[in-house]
């Protein structure tokens, strides 16, 4: 079968009071219409061949450029002349005979399940409609049956009668129907109504007269089909997004401390038996091992981590991966690059970066190793530095297996210390160290005997 997805997009969103489209603001650090091409793209499989079209108008360009390199196909609507008018400047790139699923932009979150439900209709040969229930209908178009409680139209708020605005099942925008139908129909309809626009929603009852079944579905949830008018729906949409992250991070064996207190922004991947404190982000590509540790108010982007592996609280971390039972913070940063062997330690106050650390090491405390590579069993005292970066180019420290490096060293590379040396503490080392020996820099130190501190001085003189 084929399928052809249409997303209509093309509307201002002023509402929003954004210079961003409105179908560009985010839901779980995705943009809207990105989570509408993706729930789509699921409904690729071995019986459907899946198209999409994006109709674009409002921040046209900002749009495409934001899709790039997708494989989307663009349909510009010049003047937004109403939801009919978007879905016929798609069709010229509908083929024939194909099932059009007709989506919004602006209503991100429903589910590929309720897609497909629709597609399967409308496949049979039905128009397939989602509808909902709504304690308040203000402001939608409803559903009119008759008296054998088949759909026969819709009726938009603004054309509606007072008997028919006591309707509670209202439509959500959201059909499915076949090309064909759709090149018949779209023709057709004309603008004469109180908005002056051409209705997608008047062909209905074209439907019902051509004898096509009209068959309306309810989503699960009202959440599937809300629309983000302004910043305030955006904000509930979120919180409804991440309380699902949230569950499906529990279903899949992580015990939060708070659903409501986690925010997901891209794909987790866990293991079980992680506990996850309050106030924890996870970004981008995110994969937390079994028994995963996450203190309060960590930021995880992009990493990896391995079983038994400690975040403590205050942590960031990105583009980082790090091995099973290492002891991270708190208040430690794990900078790009970053690559913890297992049982490692980063305590407080260090940050990483490009920097591999091998097994069993510790860089404990205030500390900044960046490009580096260090040995297993290395001891990185308190107050360590590595001196990268010379004002113009970026040098690498090494650290052999076993190494000590004395508190507050200085390690100007490009610089490699040998296996099992010690830095003497305060040093600054500018030449290699070999293997075993002991580096020291330090100043010798003096002592005047019997020191006499200076005196205050009487006020006034
Ligand atoms: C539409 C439906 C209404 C339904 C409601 C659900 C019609 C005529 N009415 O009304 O029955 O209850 O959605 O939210 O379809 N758009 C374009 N180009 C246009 C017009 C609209 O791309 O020329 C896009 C908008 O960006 C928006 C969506 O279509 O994402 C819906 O348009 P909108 O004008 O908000 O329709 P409603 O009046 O809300
Ligand atoms: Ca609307």
């Amino acid at each position: 079968m084929s399928v052809d997805v249409v997303i209509l997009a093309a509307g201002q969103g002023s509402r929003m009071k954004s210079k961003l489209p409105k179908v560009l603001h985010k839901v779980g650090g995705k943009s809207m219409v990105q989570h509408v091409i993706d729930s789509a793209s699921s409904l690729n499989n071995e019986s459907s061949n899946v198209h999409t079209h994006v109709v674009i108008g409002h921040g046209a360009e900002l749009v495409k450029s934001s899709l790039e390199g997708q494989p989307v196909n663009f349909a510009l609507q010049a003047e937004q002349k109403g939801t009919g008018h978007a879905v016929a400047q798609a069709m010229p790139a509908v083929a024939e005979n194909s099932v059009v699923l007709v989506l919004y932009g602006d209503v991100p979150l429903t589910k590929p399940e309720t897609m497909q439900q629709m597609v399967e209709l409308a496949g049979s040969g039905d128009l397939a409609l989602l509808t909902v229930n709504l304690k308040d209908p203000t402001g939608y178009g409803r559903i009119v049956r008759n008296d054998s409680d088949q759909v026969v139209a819709i009726v938009e708020h603004k054309d509606a009668t007072p008997e028919q605005h006591k309707i509670s099942e209202v439509n959500t925008g959201i059909l499915a129907v076949n090309s064909n139908l759709l090149n018949e129909w779209l023709p057709k309809l004309s603008s004469e109504n109180a908005q002056g626009e051409y209705y997608l929603t008047d062909i209905i009852a074209m439907a019902a007269d051509n004898g096509v079944a009209i068959n309306a579905i309810q989503p699960n949830a009202e959440e599937e089909v809300q629309g983000v008018n302004n910043r305030i729906q955006l904000a509930e949409l979120e919180r409804w997004y991440q309380l699902q992250q949230a569950e499906s991070l529990m279903v899949n064996g992580a015990t939060l401390a708070d659903p409501s207190r986690i925010d997901v922004r891209g794909n987790v991947k866990i293991g079980q038996d992680l506990l996850i404190d309050v106030n924890v982000v996870l970004e981008g590509e995110v994969v937390l091992g079994d028994e995963v540790v996450i203190e309060p108010n960590c930021y995880l982007k992009n990493c990896t981590v391995g079983a038994g592996t400690r975040i403590k609280a205050n942590t960031v971390i990105e583009d980082a991966v790090v091995a099973e039972n290492c002891d991270i913070g708190p208040f430690a940063r794990l900078r790009p690059g970053t690559q913890l062997a297992a049982k490692a330690k980063v305590g407080n106050f260090v940050e990483t970066k490009k920097a591999i650390v091998g097994e069993g090491s510790k860089i404990n405390h205030l500390s900044y190793i960046g490009d580096a590579i260090l040995g297993k069993d290395v001891n990185v005292g308190a107050g360590t530095i590595t001196c990268n970066y010379d004002g113009v180019n970026k040098s690498l420290t090494e650290i052999g297996d076993n190494a000590f490096i004395g508190s507050n060293t200085a390690l100007v590379a490009p610089v490699k210390v040998g296996a099992t040396a010690t830095v003497g503490a305060g040093s600054t080392i500018s030449k290699n160290v070999s293997d075993d020996a002991l580096a020291v820099t330090r100043a010798k130190q003096a002592e005047l005997k019997n020191w006499q501190r200076p005196e205050k001085k009487e006020k006034g003189n």
